[in-house]
Protein backbone atom coordinates (compact mmCIF):
# COMPACT_ATOMS: atom_id res chain seq x y z
CA UNK A 1 0.00 0.00 0.00
CA UNK A 2 1.36 3.45 -0.75
CA UNK A 3 2.10 5.99 1.94
CA UNK A 4 -0.46 8.02 0.78
CA UNK A 5 -3.24 5.24 1.15
CA UNK A 6 -1.52 4.15 4.25
CA UNK A 7 -1.89 8.26 5.84
CA UNK A 8 -5.48 8.49 4.03
CA UNK A 9 -7.09 5.22 5.85
CA UNK A 10 -5.77 5.88 9.42
CA UNK A 11 -6.59 9.59 8.78
CA UNK A 12 -10.63 8.58 7.79
CA UNK A 13 -10.54 6.03 10.55
CA UNK A 14 -9.06 8.00 13.13
CA UNK A 15 -11.71 11.60 12.06
CA UNK A 16 -14.04 9.04 12.05
CA UNK A 17 -14.09 7.49 15.14
CA UNK A 18 -13.51 11.36 16.99
CA UNK A 19 -16.60 12.47 15.16
CA UNK A 20 -18.82 9.83 16.11
CA UNK A 21 -17.51 10.59 20.27
CA UNK A 22 -17.78 14.13 19.73
CA UNK A 23 -21.39 13.65 18.24
CA UNK A 24 -22.99 11.42 21.20
CA UNK A 25 -20.85 13.96 23.74
CA UNK A 26 -22.00 16.61 22.14
CA UNK A 27 -25.67 16.16 22.03
CA UNK A 28 -26.01 13.93 25.23
CA UNK A 29 -28.34 15.56 27.39
CA UNK A 30 -27.97 14.50 31.41
CA UNK A 31 -30.79 17.04 32.32
CA UNK A 32 -33.96 18.86 31.72
CA UNK A 33 -34.02 21.91 30.52
CA UNK A 34 -34.84 24.29 33.23
CA UNK A 35 -37.84 26.01 31.28
CA UNK A 36 -38.98 22.65 29.83
CA UNK A 37 -39.39 21.38 33.61
CA UNK A 38 -41.32 24.95 34.40
CA UNK A 39 -43.94 24.30 31.64
CA UNK A 40 -44.52 21.09 32.61
CA UNK A 41 -47.71 20.47 34.28
CA UNK A 42 -48.32 18.22 37.67
CA UNK A 43 -47.34 14.55 37.14
CA UNK A 44 -46.49 15.00 33.46
CA UNK A 45 -43.05 14.51 32.27
CA UNK A 46 -41.36 17.56 30.63
CA UNK A 47 -41.93 18.17 26.77
CA UNK A 48 -40.16 20.00 24.25
CA UNK A 49 -43.13 21.63 22.82
CA UNK A 50 -42.39 20.43 19.60
CA UNK A 51 -46.34 18.58 18.22
CA UNK A 52 -45.91 16.56 15.09
CA UNK A 53 -49.51 15.65 14.04
CA UNK A 54 -51.19 16.07 17.49
CA UNK A 55 -47.50 13.86 18.47
CA UNK A 56 -45.54 15.24 21.23
CA UNK A 57 -42.07 14.91 22.21
CA UNK A 58 -40.68 14.11 25.95
CA UNK A 59 -37.86 16.27 26.97
CA UNK A 60 -36.12 13.32 28.46
CA UNK A 61 -32.53 12.52 28.52
CA UNK A 62 -31.12 9.56 26.64
CA UNK A 63 -31.47 6.29 28.57
CA UNK A 64 -28.17 5.46 30.25
CA UNK A 65 -28.26 2.15 29.17
CA UNK A 66 -28.52 3.36 25.52
CA UNK A 67 -25.96 6.06 25.77
CA UNK A 68 -23.44 3.74 27.17
CA UNK A 69 -23.93 0.87 24.65
CA UNK A 70 -22.90 3.69 22.27
CA UNK A 71 -19.36 4.28 24.35
CA UNK A 72 -19.24 0.68 24.59
CA UNK A 73 -18.84 0.52 20.45
CA UNK A 74 -16.16 3.63 20.44
CA UNK A 75 -14.14 1.65 22.81
CA UNK A 76 -14.32 -1.62 21.07
CA UNK A 77 -13.17 0.40 17.88
CA UNK A 78 -10.50 1.41 19.71
CA UNK A 79 -9.26 -2.03 21.09
CA UNK A 80 -10.13 -3.62 17.92
CA UNK A 81 -7.48 -1.00 15.97
CA UNK A 82 -4.89 -1.59 18.57
CA UNK A 83 -5.38 -5.50 18.24
CA UNK A 84 -6.20 -6.76 14.82
CA UNK A 85 -5.28 -5.01 11.22
CA UNK A 86 -7.24 -2.02 11.05
CA UNK A 87 -5.24 1.48 10.76
CA UNK A 88 -3.62 1.65 7.10
CA UNK A 89 -0.46 -0.98 7.07
CA UNK A 90 -0.51 -1.41 11.07
CA UNK A 91 -0.51 -4.94 11.71
CA UNK A 92 -2.22 -5.34 14.98
CA UNK A 93 -0.67 -6.57 18.37
CA UNK A 94 -1.96 -9.79 17.73
CA UNK A 95 -0.78 -10.29 14.06
CA UNK A 96 -3.93 -11.67 12.97
CA UNK A 97 -3.61 -12.29 8.78
CA UNK A 98 -6.30 -13.65 6.45
CA UNK A 99 -3.87 -15.71 4.90
CA UNK A 100 -2.58 -17.07 8.24
CA UNK A 101 -6.06 -18.19 9.51
CA UNK A 102 -6.78 -20.12 6.42
CA UNK A 103 -3.53 -21.73 6.50
CA UNK A 104 -4.47 -22.42 10.12
CA UNK A 105 -7.66 -23.91 9.20
CA UNK A 106 -5.88 -25.92 5.92
CA UNK A 107 -2.89 -27.21 8.29
CA UNK A 108 -5.97 -28.42 10.50
CA UNK A 109 -8.12 -30.27 7.75
CA UNK A 110 -4.65 -32.02 6.77
CA UNK A 111 -3.64 -32.49 10.25
CA UNK A 112 -7.33 -34.31 10.44
CA UNK A 113 -7.50 -35.84 6.94
CA UNK A 114 -3.80 -36.73 6.28
CA UNK A 115 -4.44 -40.46 7.75
CA UNK A 116 -7.48 -40.94 6.09
CA UNK A 117 -5.95 -40.13 2.41
CA UNK A 118 -2.98 -41.76 3.44
CA UNK A 119 -4.76 -45.13 3.82
CA UNK A 120 -6.24 -45.07 0.61
CA UNK A 121 -2.74 -44.13 -1.21
CA UNK A 122 -1.02 -47.22 -0.56
CA UNK A 123 -4.54 -48.98 -1.83
CA UNK A 124 -4.51 -50.89 -5.38
CA UNK A 125 -7.31 -49.27 -7.92
CA UNK A 126 -9.08 -52.69 -6.89
CA UNK A 127 -9.19 -51.87 -3.52
CA UNK A 128 -10.21 -48.65 -4.16
CA UNK A 129 -13.44 -49.29 -6.22
CA UNK A 130 -14.39 -52.13 -4.14
CA UNK A 131 -14.12 -49.45 -1.10
CA UNK A 132 -17.69 -46.95 -0.93
CA UNK A 133 -15.74 -44.69 1.53
CA UNK A 134 -13.15 -44.20 -0.88
CA UNK A 135 -14.81 -43.47 -4.08
CA UNK A 136 -17.23 -40.96 -1.72
CA UNK A 137 -14.28 -38.89 -0.76
CA UNK A 138 -13.24 -39.18 -4.90
CA UNK A 139 -16.50 -37.88 -5.64
CA UNK A 140 -16.20 -35.21 -3.70
CA UNK A 141 -12.88 -33.97 -5.05
CA UNK A 142 -14.29 -34.89 -8.84
CA UNK A 143 -17.03 -32.25 -8.01
CA UNK A 144 -14.52 -29.64 -6.69
CA UNK A 145 -12.12 -29.89 -8.89
CA UNK A 146 -13.27 -31.64 -12.42
CA UNK A 147 -16.82 -30.97 -12.76
CA UNK A 148 -16.72 -27.76 -14.29
CA UNK A 149 -15.13 -29.17 -17.34
CA UNK A 150 -16.56 -32.56 -17.39
CA UNK A 151 -19.90 -32.16 -16.02
CA UNK A 152 -20.88 -33.19 -12.29
CA UNK A 153 -21.71 -37.05 -13.74
CA UNK A 154 -18.20 -37.10 -15.21
CA UNK A 155 -19.61 -37.32 -19.22
CA UNK A 156 -18.51 -34.74 -20.18
CA UNK A 157 -19.49 -32.16 -23.33
CA UNK A 158 -18.39 -30.64 -26.62
CA UNK A 159 -14.42 -30.09 -26.66
CA UNK A 160 -14.62 -32.41 -22.77
CA UNK A 161 -14.25 -36.27 -22.80
CA UNK A 162 -16.59 -38.47 -21.46
CA UNK A 163 -14.85 -40.05 -18.40
CA UNK A 164 -18.03 -42.06 -17.88
CA UNK A 165 -17.82 -44.52 -20.90
CA UNK A 166 -15.01 -47.09 -22.20
CA UNK A 167 -13.93 -44.53 -24.79
CA UNK A 168 -10.66 -43.13 -24.01
CA UNK A 169 -8.38 -40.78 -25.78
CA UNK A 170 -5.25 -41.51 -23.83
CA UNK A 171 -5.77 -44.88 -22.46
CA UNK A 172 -7.94 -46.38 -19.37
CA UNK A 173 -5.66 -48.33 -17.40
CA UNK A 174 -5.18 -47.01 -13.71
CA UNK A 175 -2.12 -45.92 -14.97
CA UNK A 176 -3.15 -43.83 -17.81
CA UNK A 177 -6.27 -41.77 -16.21
CA UNK A 178 -3.54 -41.14 -13.41
CA UNK A 179 -1.22 -39.57 -15.79
CA UNK A 180 -3.96 -37.87 -17.38
CA UNK A 181 -5.08 -36.16 -14.25
CA UNK A 182 -1.38 -35.55 -12.89
CA UNK A 183 0.46 -34.27 -16.03
CA UNK A 184 -2.73 -32.53 -18.19
CA UNK A 185 -3.05 -33.67 -21.87
CA UNK A 186 -2.75 -31.68 -24.59
CA UNK A 187 -4.32 -32.60 -27.49
CA UNK A 188 -2.88 -31.63 -30.78
CA UNK A 189 -4.98 -32.18 -34.08
CA UNK A 190 -2.98 -30.11 -36.91
CA UNK A 191 -5.57 -27.47 -38.70
CA UNK A 192 -5.58 -29.59 -42.39
CA UNK A 193 -7.29 -27.17 -44.21
CA UNK A 194 -4.31 -25.10 -45.50
CA UNK A 195 -2.52 -28.76 -46.27
CA UNK A 196 -5.17 -30.39 -48.31
CA UNK A 197 -7.60 -27.41 -49.65
CA UNK A 198 -11.24 -27.44 -48.81
CA UNK A 199 -11.79 -30.10 -51.75
CA UNK A 200 -9.36 -32.65 -49.68
CA UNK A 201 -11.15 -31.29 -46.16
CA UNK A 202 -14.90 -32.66 -47.79
CA UNK A 203 -12.87 -36.05 -49.57
CA UNK A 204 -11.40 -36.94 -46.50
CA UNK A 205 -14.23 -36.28 -44.20
CA UNK A 206 -16.25 -38.41 -46.30
CA UNK A 207 -13.69 -41.04 -45.67
CA UNK A 208 -14.02 -40.58 -41.90
CA UNK A 209 -17.68 -41.10 -42.55
CA UNK A 210 -16.88 -44.45 -44.20
CA UNK A 211 -14.86 -46.39 -41.53
CA UNK A 212 -17.18 -44.92 -39.21
CA UNK A 213 -19.98 -46.90 -40.56
CA UNK A 214 -21.81 -43.96 -41.83
CA UNK A 215 -23.76 -42.75 -44.59
CA UNK A 216 -20.77 -40.94 -47.71
CA UNK A 217 -20.43 -40.38 -50.65
CA UNK A 218 -17.89 -43.63 -52.25
CA UNK A 219 -16.09 -41.04 -54.99
CA UNK A 220 -15.11 -38.88 -52.34
CA UNK A 221 -14.31 -41.10 -49.94
CA UNK A 222 -12.23 -43.18 -52.72
CA UNK A 223 -10.30 -39.77 -53.10
CA UNK A 224 -10.39 -39.13 -49.10
CA UNK A 225 -8.32 -42.25 -48.35
CA UNK A 226 -5.43 -41.26 -50.33
CA UNK A 227 -5.28 -38.19 -48.44
CA UNK A 228 -6.48 -40.33 -45.28
CA UNK A 229 -2.91 -42.86 -45.64
CA UNK A 230 -0.83 -39.51 -46.86
CA UNK A 231 -1.99 -37.28 -43.75
CA UNK A 232 -3.83 -39.03 -41.09
CA UNK A 233 -2.72 -42.36 -40.41
CA UNK A 234 0.32 -41.73 -38.25
CA UNK A 235 -1.65 -40.20 -35.97
CA UNK A 236 -5.13 -41.86 -36.13
CA UNK A 237 -3.31 -45.26 -37.78
CA UNK A 238 -3.77 -46.96 -40.72
CA UNK A 239 -7.59 -48.07 -39.68
CA UNK A 240 -8.49 -44.79 -38.15
CA UNK A 241 -8.92 -46.46 -34.34
CA UNK A 242 -6.58 -44.04 -33.07
CA UNK A 243 -3.44 -44.23 -30.84
CA UNK A 244 -3.61 -43.46 -26.86
CA UNK A 245 0.52 -42.23 -26.80
CA UNK A 246 -0.87 -39.17 -29.44
CA UNK A 247 -4.19 -39.46 -27.59
CA UNK A 248 -5.60 -39.13 -31.53
CA UNK A 249 -9.39 -40.83 -30.83
CA UNK A 250 -10.78 -43.95 -32.54
CA UNK A 251 -12.76 -42.04 -35.77
CA UNK A 252 -14.12 -45.67 -36.18
CA UNK A 253 -16.29 -45.47 -33.24
CA UNK A 254 -19.02 -43.30 -33.58
CA UNK A 255 -17.67 -41.75 -30.36
CA UNK A 256 -16.93 -37.62 -31.34
CA UNK A 257 -15.40 -35.54 -28.64
CA UNK A 258 -15.96 -32.34 -31.22
CA UNK A 259 -19.44 -33.07 -32.66
CA UNK A 260 -19.95 -36.24 -35.46
CA UNK A 261 -22.28 -33.94 -38.06
CA UNK A 262 -20.47 -33.57 -41.39
CA UNK A 263 -19.81 -29.79 -41.12
CA UNK A 264 -17.99 -30.03 -36.98
CA UNK A 265 -16.02 -32.94 -38.74
CA UNK A 266 -15.49 -31.03 -41.68
CA UNK A 267 -14.25 -28.36 -38.82
CA UNK A 268 -12.15 -30.59 -36.97
CA UNK A 269 -10.28 -31.30 -39.55
CA UNK A 270 -10.08 -27.82 -41.54
CA UNK A 271 -8.86 -26.08 -38.43
CA UNK A 272 -7.46 -28.41 -36.03
CA UNK A 273 -8.25 -29.32 -32.39
CA UNK A 274 -6.43 -28.30 -29.17
CA UNK A 275 -8.24 -29.99 -26.09
CA UNK A 276 -6.33 -28.87 -22.97
CA UNK A 277 -6.55 -30.75 -20.07
CA UNK A 278 -4.94 -28.87 -16.85
CA UNK A 279 -1.83 -30.82 -15.14
CA UNK A 280 -3.25 -31.30 -11.34
CA UNK A 281 -0.11 -32.39 -9.79
CA UNK A 282 0.94 -28.14 -9.06
CA UNK A 283 -2.94 -27.92 -7.34
CA UNK A 284 -3.48 -31.24 -5.58
CA UNK A 285 -1.39 -33.86 -3.45
CA UNK A 286 -0.66 -37.50 -4.66
CA UNK A 287 -3.24 -38.76 -2.65
CA UNK A 288 -5.91 -36.76 -3.49
CA UNK A 289 -5.21 -37.92 -7.23
CA UNK A 290 -4.85 -41.88 -6.15
CA UNK A 291 -8.35 -41.05 -4.83
CA UNK A 292 -9.54 -39.53 -8.17
CA UNK A 293 -7.98 -41.63 -10.36
CA UNK A 294 -10.29 -44.60 -8.41
CA UNK A 295 -13.07 -42.76 -8.32
CA UNK A 296 -12.76 -41.74 -12.57
CA UNK A 297 -11.46 -45.73 -13.31
CA UNK A 298 -14.80 -46.92 -11.18
CA UNK A 299 -17.25 -44.48 -13.40
CA UNK A 300 -15.62 -46.09 -16.91
CA UNK A 301 -15.97 -49.27 -14.86
CA UNK A 302 -19.68 -48.78 -14.23
CA UNK A 303 -20.59 -47.26 -17.17
C1 LIG B 1 -10.33 -26.82 -17.64
C2 LIG B 1 -11.09 -27.98 -17.96
C3 LIG B 1 -10.70 -29.29 -17.31
C4 LIG B 1 -10.60 -29.59 -15.98
C5 LIG B 1 -10.79 -28.66 -14.78
C6 LIG B 1 -10.31 -30.98 -15.89
N1 LIG B 1 -10.22 -31.51 -17.14
FE1 LIG B 1 -9.78 -33.45 -17.57
N2 LIG B 1 -9.72 -32.98 -19.56
C7 LIG B 1 -10.05 -31.77 -20.10
C8 LIG B 1 -9.91 -31.83 -21.54
C9 LIG B 1 -10.20 -30.70 -22.52
C10 LIG B 1 -9.45 -33.13 -21.84
C11 LIG B 1 -9.14 -33.69 -23.21
C12 LIG B 1 -7.78 -33.25 -23.65
C13 LIG B 1 -7.61 -33.51 -25.12
O1 LIG B 1 -8.55 -33.21 -25.88
O2 LIG B 1 -6.56 -33.97 -25.49
C14 LIG B 1 -9.36 -33.83 -20.56
C15 LIG B 1 -8.94 -35.14 -20.43
C16 LIG B 1 -9.00 -35.87 -19.25
C17 LIG B 1 -8.69 -37.28 -19.13
C18 LIG B 1 -8.27 -38.19 -20.24
C19 LIG B 1 -9.50 -38.73 -20.92
C20 LIG B 1 -9.22 -39.73 -21.98
O3 LIG B 1 -10.16 -40.02 -22.75
O4 LIG B 1 -8.09 -40.26 -22.06
C21 LIG B 1 -8.91 -37.62 -17.82
C22 LIG B 1 -8.76 -38.99 -17.18
C23 LIG B 1 -9.33 -36.43 -17.13
N3 LIG B 1 -9.37 -35.37 -18.02
C24 LIG B 1 -9.64 -36.37 -15.78
C25 LIG B 1 -9.83 -35.18 -15.09
C26 LIG B 1 -9.95 -35.10 -13.66
C27 LIG B 1 -9.98 -36.27 -12.70
C28 LIG B 1 -10.08 -33.79 -13.36
C29 LIG B 1 -10.18 -33.15 -11.99
C30 LIG B 1 -9.03 -33.27 -11.15
C31 LIG B 1 -10.05 -33.04 -14.61
N4 LIG B 1 -9.90 -33.91 -15.63
C32 LIG B 1 -10.16 -31.66 -14.70
C33 LIG B 1 -10.46 -30.65 -19.43
C34 LIG B 1 -10.44 -30.51 -18.04
C1 LIG C 1 -0.24 -35.17 -35.27
C2 LIG C 1 -1.25 -36.19 -35.10
C3 LIG C 1 -2.52 -36.05 -35.90
C4 LIG C 1 -2.65 -36.04 -37.26
C5 LIG C 1 -1.55 -36.12 -38.32
C6 LIG C 1 -4.07 -35.97 -37.53
N1 LIG C 1 -4.77 -35.93 -36.36
FE1 LIG C 1 -6.77 -35.82 -36.16
N2 LIG C 1 -6.56 -35.62 -34.17
C7 LIG C 1 -5.38 -35.72 -33.50
C8 LIG C 1 -5.61 -35.48 -32.11
C9 LIG C 1 -4.57 -35.50 -31.00
C10 LIG C 1 -7.00 -35.22 -31.97
C11 LIG C 1 -7.74 -34.88 -30.69
C12 LIG C 1 -7.58 -33.40 -30.42
C13 LIG C 1 -8.04 -33.02 -29.06
O1 LIG C 1 -8.21 -33.89 -28.21
O2 LIG C 1 -8.26 -31.83 -28.84
C14 LIG C 1 -7.55 -35.33 -33.31
C15 LIG C 1 -8.90 -35.16 -33.61
C16 LIG C 1 -9.46 -35.39 -34.81
C17 LIG C 1 -10.87 -35.35 -35.11
C18 LIG C 1 -11.97 -35.02 -34.11
C19 LIG C 1 -12.44 -36.30 -33.46
C20 LIG C 1 -13.58 -36.15 -32.50
O3 LIG C 1 -13.80 -37.08 -31.73
O4 LIG C 1 -14.27 -35.11 -32.50
C21 LIG C 1 -11.03 -35.68 -36.42
C22 LIG C 1 -12.32 -35.79 -37.18
C23 LIG C 1 -9.70 -35.91 -36.94
N3 LIG C 1 -8.78 -35.73 -35.96
C24 LIG C 1 -9.44 -36.25 -38.26
C25 LIG C 1 -8.18 -36.21 -38.80
C26 LIG C 1 -7.90 -36.31 -40.21
C27 LIG C 1 -8.94 -36.52 -41.27
C28 LIG C 1 -6.56 -36.18 -40.35
C29 LIG C 1 -5.77 -36.13 -41.63
C30 LIG C 1 -6.10 -35.09 -42.55
C31 LIG C 1 -5.99 -36.06 -39.04
N4 LIG C 1 -6.99 -36.07 -38.14
C32 LIG C 1 -4.63 -35.95 -38.78
C33 LIG C 1 -4.14 -35.97 -34.02
C34 LIG C 1 -3.86 -35.98 -35.36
Amino acid sequence: MSTFWNIWIIAFTAITIAGCTWLLFANRKIEVSSKNAEDAEDGEAPKTGHVYDGIEEYDNPLPGWWFNMFVGTVIFALIYLVLYPGLGSYAGVLGWTQTGQWQEEVDQAEAKYAPIYEQYASMSVEELIANPEAIKMGRRLFNNNCSVCHGSDGKGSYGFPNLADSDWLYGGSAADIKASITHGRKGAMPAWGAVIGEEGVDNVAEYVFKISGREHNADKAAEGATVYATYCAACHTPAGTGMAAMGAPNLTDGVWLYGGSPSLVRHSIRNGRNGNMPAQDNKLKAEKIHLLMGYVYNLSKNQ
